[in-house]
């Protein structure tokens, strides 16, 4: 199935606007920019050994987005992502969310910001190994003091729709890898977070669990309207991104959208390959 883009900044803003029954403000309106990166810079370390890992990054991420950050093994995009997370101090440059510069929240913003409007999905999964698959999707919602009755039917929606019913009550270590990211993908969302972020959430799966995992999040996507934003050197896993941005040693260097409506995804894959060849010399350097 094709996906739309409901999130492209160029789709005219609601044709059917004049017509339709006038709805209230919608906090969702399909250009909202919800993340604006703006010159960000990072640089480990001093003097002659410091290493720029990101050189100058700008762009947004609209409110409905599927987009992706690819680029090599080294090029900056665990970087950038953990800058955007906060759990990385950028060198200079700002991230706003919805027009607030993340760096000036206080500490209550931050802890909110961190447990309830982002949420993180590791290439690791990042499972406690002695808590069962519901209590480990639970957890960001117990420590929220949320109640039994919301965090239970949430939960079940999301069981139903990652498809890890039966492996609810077991341990991690009794979970094949692709459950196990299932199971972290539901965590990640157990708190309705405005965006999701996500570093090669792939890399730890074998080809068919990857697949099971992308499928999962392009349709969260399209249905829910999750904003994602995900990191990845992987152009399988970034040919389910709406659009894609390139980047190469710090920079953002190119964009490729999905041509809405219906660009097949193994076209969308073709041309994801051809800017990797063309500027690493070869796909076989995206490692
Ligand atoms: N904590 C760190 N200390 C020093 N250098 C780092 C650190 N983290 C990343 N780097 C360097 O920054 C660059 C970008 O790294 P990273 O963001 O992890 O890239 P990617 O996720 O695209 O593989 C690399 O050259 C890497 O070696
Ligand atoms: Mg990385």
């Amino acid at each position: 199935m094709s996906m739309a883009d409901p999130a492209s900044p160029a789709s005219p803003a609601n044709p059917a606007s004049p017509a339709s029954p006038a709805s209230p403000a919608s906090p969702a309106s399909p250009a909202q920019k919800l993340l604006e990166v703006r010159d960000l810079r990072k640089a480990f370390g001093g003097g002659d050994g410091a290493t720029e890992a990101l050189r100058g990054v700008s762009f947004d991420c609209y409110g409905g987005e599927f987009l992706g950050i690819m680029g090599a093994s080294g090029s900056g995009k665990t970087t950038l992502l953990n800058c955007v997370a906060t759990t990385l101090r950028p060198t200079s440059g700002t991230v706003l969310l919805q027009g607030t510069d993340i760096s000036a929240f206080s500490n209550a913003q931050l802890s909110d910001y961190r447990g309830s409007r982002i949420g993180y999905l590791f290439q690791g999964y990042e499972l406690l190994d002695s808590l069962t698959g519901s209590e480990n999707i639970i957890l960001p919602l117990a420590i929220h003091n949320e109640q039994a009755t919301v965090i239970s039917s949430r939960l079940s929606e999301l069981a139903a729709f990652f498809e890890i019913e039966d492996v609810l009550e077991k341990f991690p270590a009794q979970m094949s890898g692709g459950q196990k990211q299932r199971v972290a993908a539901a965590r990640a969302l157990i708190g309705r977070p405005d965006i999701v972020l996500t570093d090669e959430p792939t890399g730890a799966l074998d080809t068919r669990s990857a697949r099971t995992l992308m499928e999962k999040l392009a349709l969260l996507n399209e249905q829910e309207r999750t904003t994602i934003l995900l990191v990845t050197h992987d152009a399988n896993a970034a040919s389910f991104c709406s659009r894609i941005l390139f980047i190469q040693d710090g920079v953002i260097f190119h964009e490729l959208r999905r041509q809405a409506p219906g660009e097949e995804r193994a076209d969308y894959y073709q041309r994801i390959l051809a800017v990797m060849t063309h500027l690493n010399g070869g796909s076989a350097n995206v490692l």
